[in-house]
């Protein structure tokens, strides 16, 4: 963005990243390293998916350069010329500061192939899986380096999402998660740290929450999906991009105590009407997906995901402005 362009060059950093996983996050992560000026070495266990990601980052630095949109200072060629891919997991991991783990979210894969990293860290690697949901504590308790584990869990995609959340293992070093919340404000996220682990940790727990709550919505016949998108596209995401809900609340009553006094009873009310834990799935979910199918056909998601980014780094570009002249 320009105002960094011109007071904070990127430097070029001797510290190599390792990225396990060459997916939709594991090649994220590699932008958003490679942004800041770090050194980046990808790894996936089916090689095109390595040689797949490289084209597409490419390209989408491309689009962000012509939008006005590239992350830090370094140019298109620099930031790509930063990440190299990789045929051999040890190879990748080998001198690494950081591992970020991005394979399916699958907890016997994931434990499998943090087990392999382990092996090949040294006493400082931090090692990090991306997991959404899984506790750190499960993926880790095996580790030689368990002190040095931790999840940062990125908002997809990262490249664009500022968030991040730091997820301890009751066994995760202090001076673990120090550096990794230092690692993280270096590359440009805002880092969240949990007190400690529960299921979905933060994001995933509300995500989830909006997510059974739309569902449970559709499925009693109240609203139709794309009703429920716009609820939160149009109305509540557009608050929720600059407020989060307590602060809402204290602007929607006398402060948050008298929005208690005014509203506890209803919410109470509201909640206890939720009704049970539900699957998804089925016939309903086909309706779902077909309804989404007629904006977004399947064989057009990875263009509605590059307008998706390009939407995404604009919103955040705009609220750096916003936050530039303080309204
Ligand atoms: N997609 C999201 O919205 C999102 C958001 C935040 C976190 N996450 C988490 O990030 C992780 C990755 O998700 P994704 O969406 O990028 O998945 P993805 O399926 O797009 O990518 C996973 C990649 O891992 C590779 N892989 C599989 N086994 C491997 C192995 N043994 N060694 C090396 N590579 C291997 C696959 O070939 C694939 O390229 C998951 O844990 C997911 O929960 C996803």
């Amino acid at each position: 963005m320009a105002t960094q362009r011109s007071e904070n060059p990127t430097e070029l950093k001797e510290e190599k990243i390792a990225i396990i996983g060459s997916g939709q996050i594991g090649g994220s992560w590699a932008l958003l390293f490679a942004s800041a000026g770090y050194q980046v070495a990808l790894y996936d266990i089916i090689p095109d998916h390595v040689t797949r990601t490289l084209e597409l980052l490419l390209d989408q630095l491309h689009t962000q350069s012509r939008d006005g949109l590239l992350r830090g200072t370094l140019a298109v060629e620099e930031q790509f010329g930063r990440i190299r891919g990789m045929q051999d997991l040890g190879e990748c991991v080998t001198g690494a500061v950081w591992v970020q783990e991005c394979v399916p979210e699958d907890l016997e894969l994931k434990k499998q192939v943090l087990k392999e990293v382990d092996q090949h860290s040294s006493l400082d690697t931090i090692i990090v899986s991306s997991t959404s949901s899984i506790l750190p504590s499960d993926l880790s308790r095996h580790l030689k380096h368990k002190d040095k584990f931790l999840v940062v869990h990125p908002t997809n995609p990262p490249s664009c999402s500022r968030v991040v959340e730091l997820v301890p293992a009751p066994w995760t070093a202090a001076e673990t998660l120090t550096r990794a919340q230092s690692l993280m404000k270096a590359i440009g996220q805002s880092p969240i740290t949990l007190k400690k682990e529960i299921p979905g940790f933060i994001l995933n727990r509300m995500q989830f929450a909006i997510m059974a709550e739309s569902y449970r919505l559709v499925k009693g016949g109240f609203l139709s999906p794309d009703g429920v998108n716009k609820t939160l596209s149009a109305g509540l995401g557009r608050r929720y991009a600059f407020l989060g809900p307590f602060q809402t609340a204290h602007l929607n009553a006398e402060g948050f105590g008298s929005y208690c006094e005014r509203y506890a009873d209803t919410i109470l009310r509201v909640q206890q009407s939720f009704g049970a834990p539900q699957q998804m799935g089925g016939a309903l979910a086909e309706h779902i997906q077909e309804e989404m199918a007629k904006e977004v056909p399947l064989d057009k998601l990875g263009e509605a995901r590059r307008r998706r980014e390009a939407k995404m780094a604009a919103l955040a570009k705009f609220k750096e402005d916003l936050d530039a002249v303080k309204l």
